[in-house]
């Protein structure tokens, strides 16, 4: 069934308060629920029946007012409980009985390693009670739970607890009461044997908060920096947005089964235990980056998300989009803001581009959806993100300031769109966004063609921009969008040149990087009193979330990587470099024919000690395949994985003693620190040592196990795994391999990253070796990290053997997909994502991806989470 955003109607009755109480048993859990109900002064539905949505429900008993209702006054259907004649005020109580053991599609109220948890965005409070289960349905919540007080010492839910106390029979209670209207999504409940470990942070209006971290007693020393994280998060808020924490309490839970990364329920964030937990000897770099961040991002959405909440989930991205792009300009602050931003593009270009371009190809904010829960998107996330940077950009600092403050003013304790949000943008800055608004309407990543000539007589340079938006399902002839476009000019020696819009201006008030404003299909641009052709550099710190289309000459492209001012820029010219050169390979196969440029470039980084280091290990990352498999017209896999991996075996053969050098050059001093510093030195080393061992060297090999024995953290260590799994090295590989998991086999984070730098291998993670991974006894299908780590980074990340031209990676992933669309279809609907690409592929890969999401779709019971995309995919 598909639903319209078109459609929407406001509620026919409103709830105020919500009394819950829940008795936590082995076999099962009873749910009191009391509503406060009256009907919606504002709908037109004077006499509609209450409806509530319920999902896997036992319902035991219905009242009204106190009066118990016969079976005759309501309607129980598959997904709803009707009741025809209500009064325009009252209370209705429900009883509901739930199976939180046997709930392996871990949404509502499920078990994980013994502990009770929720998870109930987006539409999976309706598997805890019937209720009416939309976000413009807010209401007062206060929850008592009750459970057995030696397995569950400790029970949790939203807001600040008000009373507890012990029960008959070694049981107890605690009351929690959320002073804060929220919507059903945002209720989260959690039961269980955990340790807290306490901080408390003060407020800039001086008020004193209690800061909790609760795990299981084996994580205990895995907080510090979750909590550290979270503190600069409730700082930044204050000094950036001015938004301070409400409650008295703030708590952060560790779970080890979940679906996503994080939850922002009020004032208790559930947290998948990957996504929290850390210690120097078990997570790398990037993990303590990745905690920091989400941790921001979770508490960011207490304003961002749960003072000021969606209508519907339509806008869903009013959320997830701001509240991205908060979290990316917090991690810019506190780290290297280029690479953050680097980061950030390389996973925009590579999966949300892709996602555009695609079956599921949806705006920012979708016209119509099957499932919700396909919809957490790259597009709403992401997307969503570069869309508020844009305005951002136009209106500038202060002013998207103002427009911040009025949103979150204007806006507090609603439900709204994200028409609202732009709108405050609107009336803060003074400036109109009409045209702006199709980011959100439009679908599809825009094209911007470049072309520019140079009139030595006059001096003058003209840049011309064309600009079109694709056609994707069902929608076509799409109209020009707003785009900042972010352009600087460079003169002969680096130099940057004064951008003179018109002849009159004076060269002293010139500008050195402008934002171009794009409204129209094509424009042509003036920039006078050029002596010289320039260089242009084009989008920097990408502007706007389009491909760029300009004939760079491999010279220019050189110039810039080693004199643009702008850093994103720099890595930018090095990655089309490098495309270019990886692109000429795969279709004329001649090694002699490599760019010599593309060598000296990279000589000329490895031996920069002046430039940004973490700028310099990013600028050795050769494009991924993936990224290339994007930019290709009906790729051929197996062609681009051998010219990707000659250019790397090439650059590191001629670059060899520069790489051991460099490898020295950074190699372990002091004690461990989680700085930008020594972050790029860590990540320099590493880089040095996959290449090196990418040519089978016998002293990388050395070093590699030298490394592996000597490192005091998870970033060397894995590094040095990581390049001895990708060489040649057969048997030191299988003995790095058993002696590291002997070791982390009690810590599944770490046996989580053991699985996935096998199956992203092309090496160690061929499809029989994958399979015996699944068989392997830390190998859990009810855990979605274990199968995203296996199953997913396979599929995602080891494209040679995904993309095997006999077809046995497709038909292995639709097994998998089967098999726990039954136990877990969100999981499921996710993990089909690679093959939903067929049409992209050349035909011989196609016809077998097709055949494969054939047979997903013929699967008897095929869940609706994956039948809105198999089927999308296939009629696309
Ligand atoms: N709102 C969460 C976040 O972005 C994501 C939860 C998504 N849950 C889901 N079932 N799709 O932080
Ligand atoms: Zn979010």
């Amino acid at each position: 069934k598909t639903i319209y955003l078109s459609e929407y109607k406001v509620p026919a009755h409103l709830v105020d308060t919500v009394d819950l109480r829940f008795e936590l048993f082995e076999d099962g859990a009873r749910v009191h629920s009391t509503l406060s109900v009256r009907r919606n002064p504002e709908s037109a539905e004077v006499s509609a029946p209450l409806t509530l949505d319920g999902d896997s429900l036992k319902l035991e008993h219905v009242a009204l007012n106190g009066e118990e209702l016969a079976a005759s006054d309501y309607e129980e259907t598959e997904d709803q409980l009707v009741i025809a004649k209500v009064p325009a005020q009252f209370e209705l109580t429900v009883v509901t009985w739930i199976e939180p053991q046997n709930n392996t599609r871990l949404e509502g109220l499920y078990k994980s390693s013994g502990m009770f948890c929720t998870q109930c965005e987006a539409e999976s409070f309706r598997c805890i009670t019937y209720f009416p289960d939309r976000p413009d349905v807010m209401a007062r919540y206060r929850t008592r739970i009750e459970a057995d007080k030696s397995s569950c010492p400790v029970l949790l839910s939203n807001g600040n607890d008000v009373e507890k106390g012990d029960l008959e029979n070694g049981r107890h209670f605690v009351t929690w009461e959320d002073p804060f209207p929220k919507p059903s999504y945002l209720f989260a409940l959690v039961a269980g044997d955990l340790v807290e470990k306490k901080d408390t942070f003060t407020t800039c209006s001086g008020r004193g908060i209690d800061l909790r971290i609760f795990v299981e007693p084996r994580n205990a020393a895995k907080c510090e920096h979750a909590m550290d994280s979270l503190k600069r998060s409730m700082r930044w808020d204050e000094e950036t947005y001015g938004r301070e924490y409400d409650l008295d309490i703030f708590m952060i839970v560790a779970v080890d089964d979940f679906n996503m990364g994080a939850m922002e329920n009020k004032g208790l964030n559930i947290f998948n235990s990957s996504c929290v937990l850390a210690s120097q000897e078990t997570a790398t770099d990037l993990a303590f980056q990745q905690i920091e961040a989400i941790v921001a991002h979770e508490y960011f959405h207490n304003w961002s998300g749960n003072r000021v909440t969606c209508r519907d989930w339509f806008q869903l991205s009013l959320k997830e989009g701001f509240t991205v792009f908060r979290d990316a300009t917090f991690s810019a602050d506190v780290g290297s803001p280029t690479v953050k931003r680097i980061e950030d593009v390389t996973l925009l270009r590579t999966a949300q581009f892709a996602e555009d371009a695609g079956p599921m190809a949806h705006p920012v904010r979708p016209a119509s959806y099957m499932e919700i829960t396909n919809f957490y998107t790259l597009t709403i996330y992401e997307k969503g993100a570069e869309v508020v940077r844009m305005i951002h950009t136009l209106l500038g600092p202060d002013l998207f300031r103002k427009g911040s403050d009025l949103y979150f003013e204007r806006h507090d304790g609603q439900a709204v769109t994200t028409d609202d949000f732009v709108k405050a943008m609107e009336d803060a800055s003074g400036r109109n966004l009409t045209q702006f608004r199709l980011w959100y309407e439009q679908a599809g990543t825009p094209m911007l063609t470049v072309s520019d000539d140079y009139d030595a007589k006059q001096g003058i340079y003209r840049l011309t921009i064309q600009q079109s938006v694709p056609d994707t399902p069902g929608q076509t002839g799409k109209q020009p969008q707003h785009i900042p476009f972010a352009l600087g000019l460079l003169g002969a020696s680096g130099e940057a040149l004064p951008l003179r819009l018109e002849s009159a201006q004076g060269a002293a008030n010139a500008p050195e990087e402008s934002v171009l404003e794009l409204t129209e299909a094509s424009h042509t641009f003036e920039f006078h009193g050029l002596a010289q052709k320039p260089v242009p550099s084009l989008l920097r710190h990408f502007s706007a979330p389009v491909r760029v289309v300009y004939p760079w000459s491999r010279e220019q492209l050189v110039f810039l990587m080693s004199h643009d001012p702008d850093g994103f820029n720099r890595w930018d010219a090095g990655q089309r470099l490098a495309v270019d050169v990886i692109q000429s390979l795969v279709s004329s196969p001649d090694v002699s024919e490599i760019e010599p440029r593309l060598v000296e470039a990279c000589r000329a980084l490895l031996g920069d000690s002046a430039l940004d280091q973490a700028l310099v290990a990013k600028m050795l990352q050769l494009p991924s395949e993936a990224y290339l498999i994007e930019l290709a017209d009906s790729p051929d896999v197996a062609a681009i994985h051998r010219a990707r991996e000659q250019v790397l075996s090439h650059l590191a053969t001629s670059l060899r003693d520069e790489l051991v050098a460099c490898y020295h050059r950074n190699a372990g001093v002091g004690t461990y620190e989680i700085t930008p510093e020594s972050i790029a030195r860590r990540s320099l080393r590493n880089t040095a040592l996959a290449w090196l061992l990418m040519i089978n060297d016998d002293a990388g090999r050395e070093l590699a196990l030298q490394q592996l024995s000597d490192a005091d953290n998870m970033t060397d260590r894995m590094g040095a795994l990581r390049a001895l799994v990708n060489s040649d090295y057969a048997d030191e590989r299988s003995t790095a391999l058993a002696d590291f998991y002997e070791r982390f086999q009690d810590d599944p984070q770490v046996v989580e990253q053991w699985f996935s730098v096998q199956s992203s291998s092309d090496r160690a993670g061929q499809l029989p070796q994958i399979q015996a991974l699944l068989q392997h006894p830390a190998f859990d299908w009810k855990n979605p990290n274990k199968i995203r780590s296996v199953v997913g980074v396979f599929a995602g990340q080891n494209l040679s053997a995904f993309h095997n031209p006999d077809g046995s990676g497709y038909s292995f992933l639709a097994d998998q997909v089967c098999r726990l669309d039954d136990s877990n279809p969100q999981i499921a609907a996710r993990l089909v994502t690679p093959l939903t690409r067929w049409q992209k592929f050349a035909p011989a890969y196609s016809s077998l991806m097709r055949s494969a999401l054939e047979r997903i779709r013929d699967k008897p019971g095929l869940s609706a989470d994956l039948y809105e995309v198999v089927h999308k995919s296939l009629e696309a």
